[in-house]
């Protein structure tokens, strides 16, 4: 393995033996005694704890030291621990820690909805604040509702918008909805989504969304929403073609839709642009925002057109949807600090070049593998599709994760059945990280290959 070159933070991964080591699996066999057996998958080649991060690098309970692509579910996209947002967290924590968001708010949530405003692709904004990435969708979905006066909303296969019950309704994937299908709400179609990397061009796709909306308008029940992920994250980094989501959007504004757009995963530069959906024509009258907006603190946001979000009755004392930590000071305070750096350090821009530096190197070094790679910014897939026979497909992202774990690198599996690896590296990588990853990924594909 390569030895630390540099500091914490900018190095190559140095890890001693197979990971998980001792440290590792005797915290799983601890937290396998209070913790839901549903949420941490514990096995013996699974997971290491995570002690400490920098940059793109991680430190486990033994000492290794990773190279992390996840950017920990993407949140990370300046890096673990940037230090405008460290400062900004431990600046606001000696003033004020947790305010009362609805009632006497925290000056710091109405600097921090101003500045989002700035974002937002129309000139009148209004926003609701919340924690989590599944909260602002469920803000989204209850606006456009009111918006609307249709209940009906448009989804499509492959997308993940959160588990909260509202949210699910409106992801796609079935291991997450069977268990609770007599209590999801059902009025929700799902379209196929294109994916150009496979020769998709929209057009079968956009005729499916024609026929959906109406049938729907036809038996009754009219959609009123649509939401989509401008490029599906978890579905494994699926990207439209060019068009298709101008064509959605004429679709939906024909018949008076609120579209929303689910940039939890795709904003705030890691597509590229700070907003996805805007660059690639979608014109949402919507944006989810999550996950990189924190800066590693949990704040997400449902911005919207002023006239649409106006939906909501003005509150007489009791918001109608709300919740305690909405405007959250440290939070808001590591989004201000997220937002200056995203333009001062050009974070889009870097996105962008750095993803296209990743995509070009892998395409070429696994040119002749047979595995199809596709994405948009620091948002990367390894497809293995096109190279494995069906039966060894599910789970194959998921043993490469686990394999990656002795080379020093964490990675994360996506795709319906496990058949994709999903690459979220933050902007910060150096080249000798982007060389390191792309030259062990090299490998580990053609290891996992038959
Ligand atoms: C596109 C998208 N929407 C919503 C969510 C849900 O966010 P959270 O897990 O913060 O609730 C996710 C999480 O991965 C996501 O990728």
């Amino acid at each position: 393995m390569s030895s630390v070159g540099s500091a914490f933070g900018e190095s190559l991964p140095r890890v001693e033996g197979t990971p998980p080591g001792p440290a590792s699996r005797s915290l799983a066999a601890r937290l396998k005694l209070v913790e839901s057996r549903n949420v941490t998958h514990l096995a013996p080649d699974w997971p290491v704890f995570w002690e400490e991060a920098r940059g793109a690098n991680v430190r486990d309970a033994d000492g290794n030291v990773f190279l992390d692509l996840t950017g920990a579910f993407g949140v990370s996209l300046l890096g673990h621990a940037h230090p405008r947002v460290l400062e900004a967290i431990h600046a606001q924590a000696s003033r004020l820690v947790h305010g009362m968001g609805d009632v006497h708010p925290p000056r710091i949530k109405l600097d921090l909805l101003e500045k989002l405003a700035t974002l937002a692709p129309w000139s009148d904004t209004r926003s609701v604040l919340s924690s989590t990435g599944s909260e602002a969708v469920e803000t989204a979905l209850k606006t456009a509702a009111l918006a609307s006066g249709r209940g009906g909303i448009l989804a499509f296969q492959g997308g993940y918008h959160g588990l909260t019950l509202g949210s699910l309704a409106t992801t796609h994937r079935s291991l997450f909805r069977d268990p609770f299908r007599d209590r999801i709400f059902a009025e929700v179609s799902f379209a196929p989504f294109p994916d150009v990397a496979a020769g998709d061009r929209g057009i079968d796709e956009m005729e499916t969304v024609t026929r959906i909306l109406a049938e729907r308008a036809a038996a009754g029940s009219p959609i009123g929403t649509v939401i989509v992920e401008p490029v599906q994250g978890r579905a494994g980094v699926r990207v439209p073609p060019p068009g298709f989501l101008a064509a959605l959007a004429r679709a939906a504004r024909h018949q008076d839709m609120v579209i929303v757009a689910d940039e939890v995963f795709t904003g705030m530069g890691r597509c590229g642009d700070v907003l996805a959906s805007h660059a690639m024509g979608l014109d949402p009258d919507i944006v989810c925002l999550g996950k990189a907006l924190g800066g590693g603190l949990p704040v997400s946001a449902c911005v919207a057109r002023a006239d649409v979000m106006d939906a909501w009755p003005e509150s007489t004392g009791e918001a109608i949807h709300t919740s305690t930590f909405l405007g959250h000071p440290l939070s808001a305070a590591a989004a201000l600090a997220v937002l200056d750096v995203l333009r001062e350090e050009d974070v889009p821009a870097r996105a962008a070049e750095l993803g296209s530096v990743i995509l070009a190197d892998l395409r070429e070094t696994l040119s002749d593998s047979g595995v199809r790679i596709r994405g948009r910014g620091l948002m990367i897939g390894i497809d293995f599709t096109p190279a494995v026979e069906e039966e060894r497909l599910p789970g194959i992202g998921s043993r490469l994760a686990r394999a990656a774990l002795a080379e020093g690198i964490l990675v994360l599996p996506a795709g319906e059945r496990g058949e994709v690896v999903e690459l979220t590296p933050p902007v910060c990588l150096t080249l000798d990280q982007e060389r390191y990853a792309v030259e062990r990924m090299d490998a580990l594909v053609r290891r996992a290959l038959p």
